[in-house]
């Protein structure tokens, strides 16, 4: 069965990784929404793939549920075949699974750091990889989509604002900015756009600890002039409008999304 949809990305097919919270999830809905059939990659919460499903079932979309941990090559091969299997071509990878494990650098273990680039970095790296090898693979079919593929990396506000306490996170998400302009260079002349989505401050359960308090809630927003943080939603619409053919002349960019966090606050008062 297939998302027959009509919508802007009407007979493609999405694969989203970390689909089953938060930002990962309002993509895959939003790309359902406008027609994509979607790959829900999951890594170990079941019962939130599952939601996922009935949030795409609920806007008449299709998809199926794959299990897998987007560190480990094996992992990685599987999700592709089967999106293959259940879907054919693939026009779509969303490069969204992503980790933080906290703590001082000078208190930072190996396995904190290792764990954290495994799953940010290396992740991005071998989803990116294996859906170039799929698109250049495949006959492009300008009816369908004009570009051959696209990418788009959730990196982060941190790809360029350092983060004390986190760095083995703000350096994952540094990398992904070069990851994804050199990928974009070198992949234009096959007709595939790569960007990335960089997100501030958006509610999910990535920051539950940032907002257990009134006061924690107060100093998140001090770095935020939009005054409010994001909804999860706001990057699902923004993806699904960077990956369909509206946005087929953006390649190598990054959109920033965080209600201005970017902008350096603190010089908001001269
Ligand atoms: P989240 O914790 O709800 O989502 C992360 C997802 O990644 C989860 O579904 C989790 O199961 C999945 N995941 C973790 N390890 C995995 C693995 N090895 N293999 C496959 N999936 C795995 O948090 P959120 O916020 O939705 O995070 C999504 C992305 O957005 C992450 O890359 C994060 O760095 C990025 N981001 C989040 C921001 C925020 O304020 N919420 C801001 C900027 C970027
Ligand atoms: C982090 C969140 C944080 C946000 C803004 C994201 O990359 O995952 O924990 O709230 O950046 O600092």
């Amino acid at each position: 069965m297939k998302n027959n949809k009509k919508g802007k990305l009407h007979r493609q097919t999405a694969i989203v990784t970390g689909a089953s919270s938060g930002i990962g999830q309002a993509i895959a809905v939003a790309l359902a929404a406008d027609g994509a059939n979607i790959a829900v990659n999951y890594y170990s919460d079941e019962n939130g793939a599952k939601e996922t499903q009935s949030q795409i079932e609920a806007v008449n979309g299709h998809c199926i549920l794959v299990n897998g941990d987007i560190g480990k090559q094996q992992d990685v091969k599987r999700l592709f075949d089967q999106t293959k299997e259940a879907f054919g071509d693939l026009h779509i990878l969303v490069s969204n699974a992503g980790i933080q494990k906290d703590s001082p650098f000078l208190e930072m273990s190996y396995e904190d750091w290792d764990a954290v680039i495994k799953t940010n970095l290396y992740g991005a790296f071998m989803s990116a990889n294996a859906a170039a090898k799929a698109f250049v693979s495949q006959k492009l079919d300008e009816a369908i989509s004009k570009a051959a593929g696209k990418i788009v990396f959730i990196s982060s506000v941190h790809d360029r604002i350092p983060w004390s306490g986190r760095v083995n996170y703000a350096t994952s998400k540094g990398a992904t900015k070069m990851l994804m302009q050199s990928v974009a260079q070198e992949l234009a002349p096959h007709k595939i756009r790569v960007n990335s989505i960089s997100p501030g401050a958006i509610k999910t359960p990535i920051n539950e600890d940032q907002r257990d308090s009134e006061e924690e809630v107060k100093q998140m927003l001090a770095k935020i002039p939009y005054g409010r943080i994001g909804k999860p939603e706001e990057i699902g619409k923004a993806v699904s409008w960077l990956v369909s053919d509206e946005a087929d002349y953006v390649t190598g960019a990054t959109l920033y999304i965080d209600g201005g966090m970017t902008l350096y606050p603190s010089f908001g008062e001269g």
